[in-house]
């Protein structure tokens, strides 16, 4: 009896450790490890959402080609800076450079220049948009562009060999992002940084619908989740975060 007592308490004492180092296991693992499960959750889609959560957070539906006039706006100087933005990159003339749902290349044609000597690839999952890319690369003859056609879970860059992405009002509309900024982590150079531009969730003063805004908290966690090692955020916009992200 006393034998087989001492056999039943080993027994429960080693099923103890072993979960114990099990669960030490998963929470070392580094983030970068796929995730066993599907990172994400579903509810029934609000306004302008599909109904998928990452990370807490729904993510929006994608702007149709047929908005391409609203990128183009032309307050959106004043209200989004984008030469300052550009500036803030701290781009080299021989930088290859992803713009990341370059939509119709607002970002990508104030990047060009900037890299006369490198590339730019704006990336994009509408044709339409891309279609637009291409007349536009045509009237002012730039060949340092190259448009590219992804899909929601690869950019289509080659591994390790990008400087800089910039996502500009563009990664909260990614169905899936946790694939996506993996893909992105791959195709950076070691060193290579991600700038991610998003409108500012914690100021309710922004006139932008809900799911089109993302926190600096939200960000810093969904970008983290794939590698990426926070560098800074700056609040130079009027209505935007400005995020810095590098990877390792
Ligand atoms: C609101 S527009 C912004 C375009 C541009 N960045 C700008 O600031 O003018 C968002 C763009 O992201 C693109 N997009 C959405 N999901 C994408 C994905 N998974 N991969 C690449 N582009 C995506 C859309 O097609 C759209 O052109």
């Amino acid at each position: 009896m006393g034998i087989h007592r001492s056999i039943i308490r080993s027994i429960i004492l080693t099923a103890a450790v072993i979960s114990v180092l099990a669960a030490a296991v998963v929470t070392n693992s580094p983030h970068t490890a796929s995730p066993a499960t599907s990172p994400y959750t579903s509810q029934a889609p609000s306004r302008g959402g599909i109904g998928k959560l990452y990370m807490g957070r729904e993510i929006s539906d994608v702007m149709g080609h047929r908005g391409a006039a609203w990128l183009e706006r032309s307050t959106r100087v004043f209200e989004e800076r984008p030469d300052e933005v550009v500036a803030h990159m701290d781009l080299e003339p021989d930088h290859v450079v992803a713009d990341l749902g370059a939509g119709t290349g607002y970002f990508t044609f104030r990047i060009s220049p900037q890299v006369p000597r490198g590339h730019v690839y704006a990336v994009d999952v509408q044709r339409g948009m891309l279609d637009i890319i291409r007349k536009r690369m045509a009237r002012g003859s730039i060949h340092n562009v190259t448009p590219v056609l992804g899909t929601t879970t690869d950019p289509r860059l080659e591994p390790s060999s990008i400087d800089a992405v910039l996502l500009v009002d563009a990664y909260h509309e990614f169905s899936d992002p946790y694939a996506m900024m993996t893909a992105v982590t791959k195709a950076l150079k070691p060193g290579g940084r991600v700038f991610l531009v998003e409108y500012r969730a914690e100021d309710a003063a922004v006139p932008i619908k809900r799911l089109h805004k993302m926190s600096a908290a939200q960000a810093r966690m969904e970008m983290e989740a794939v590698g990426l090692r926070w560098r800074t955020t700056l609040e130079f916009l009027p209505t935007q975060h400005f995020m810095v992200f590098e990877k390792p």
